[in-house]
């Protein structure tokens, strides 16, 4: 299939399970992953006008969304935060999208669900590494916070 097809097709089946666009960026690159995608340029760069997204903003995501792939399934090595306002702005279902594309790949799912990252105006967010992703701005950025952990938090959603 040619890369406008396929961006295509995975926009479009994504669009028909969410009513909400939230996120979709994200779900692209991991439902293109999970479908046996290299991401190549030309892949990329259909997403990226496809979505009318900066091509630079769709390249950190994407190296964010691939650092979320490798981690996942390493216990508490990503979090995604489930606090009021990114659960208005419909954290629970982008993160049921989320986990379930990452074990489609294969991974085991885990991760934390923390309560707030300090971004709460450009949620739902989610940290990886260093870095957090804020789905509400479409972007990557560094977390400027020491990352808490909370224990009692540590659990799989979407349950
Ligand atoms: S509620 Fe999610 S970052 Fe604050």
């Amino acid at each position: 299939m040619n890369p406008a097809a396929d961006v295509a097709l995975v926009l479009a089946d994504i669009r028909a399970r969410r009513a909400s666009s939230t996120g979709l960026e994200l779900l692209a690159l991991l439902a293109l992953r999970s479908r046996g995608s290299t991401l190549s340029e030309a892949v990329l760069a259909e997403l990226a006008g496809q979505l009318g997204l900066e091509r630079s903003h769709l390249d950190r995501i994407k190296v964010w969304a691939e650092a979320l792939a490798l981690e996942a399934g390493q216990g508490d090595a990503f979090a995604s935060c489930h606090g009021t306002s990114c659960t208005l702005r419909g954290a629970e279902s982008l993160a049921r999208e989320v986990r379930g594309l990452l074990q489609e790949s294969g991974a085991e799912c885990s991760g934390l669900r923390l309560l707030c990252f300090g971004q709460c105006d450009h949620g739902p967010t989610w940290r990886c590494g260093t870095e957090l992703y804020l789905a509400g701005e479409r972007a990557v950025r560094e977390d400027p916070r020491p990352w808490k952990r909370s224990g009692e938090e540590r659990n799989c959603p979407g349950t």
